[in-house]
């Protein structure tokens, strides 16, 4: 069993130890499935603030709908479209303070006022996104995005991604 706390006080030091909870989490498990859904309900139980927090894998060139915690959502995203798909397309993470001032952004919930999106990047090849949604406008910052890319590069190092790389697991 995990009991991971919803983390209160200083950023950079709940960040610390929500890397050594995602290490702790992943450890002895490459499944592909079983990380992104674990690491999903675990942000989305530990960080302060937010509403949704999930995975798009890239299935024949646009984005479907993966593990995710938070209301149902928009299951297909096309590569250029909402913060997701720009993030894709652009290949690096988009830090949205105000969704509502993002042109395209695509409301999956209607509560939703800041986002973050993280692309998965494997051998050079972007195959996903984590995609993390706030009922708070400016929810995110630098320190976000600089710990959340850690904590993506730790589910990238611990899984394997040959299912997904060789499209076996969607066929
Ligand atoms: N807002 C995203 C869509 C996904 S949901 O937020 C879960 C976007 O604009 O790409």
């Amino acid at each position: 069993m995990f009991v991971f706390e919803q983390a209160k006080g200083n950023k950079e030091a709940n960040y610390e130890q929500m890397l050594k909870q995602c290490e702790a989490l992943l450890e002895g498990e490459t499944d592909w499935l079983a990380n992104l859904a674990n690491t999903a309900s675990h942000l989305f139980h530990v960080l302060p603030d937010i509403n949704w927090a999930g995975y798009y894998l890239m299935k024949d060139g646009e984005l479907v709908l993966g593990p995710f915690q938070g209301k149902p959502a928009c299951v297909r995203i096309p590569v250029g479209k909402g913060v997701c798909g720009t993030a894709v397309a652009k290949e690096q993470t988009m830090v949205v303070e105000d969704v509502l001032a993002f042109p395209g952004h695509i409301a999956c919930d209607a509560a939703s006022r800041s986002e973050i999106v993280i692309p998965l990047r494997i051998d050079g090849k972007i195959v996903g996104v984590l995609d993390i949604d706030s009922p708070v406008e400016k929810r995110f910052d630098q320190v976000d995005q600089k710990y959340l890319e850690a904590y993506v590069a730790i589910v990238l190092s611990h899984t394997d991604w040959s299912p997904i790389l060789n499209g076996s697991c969607f066929a």
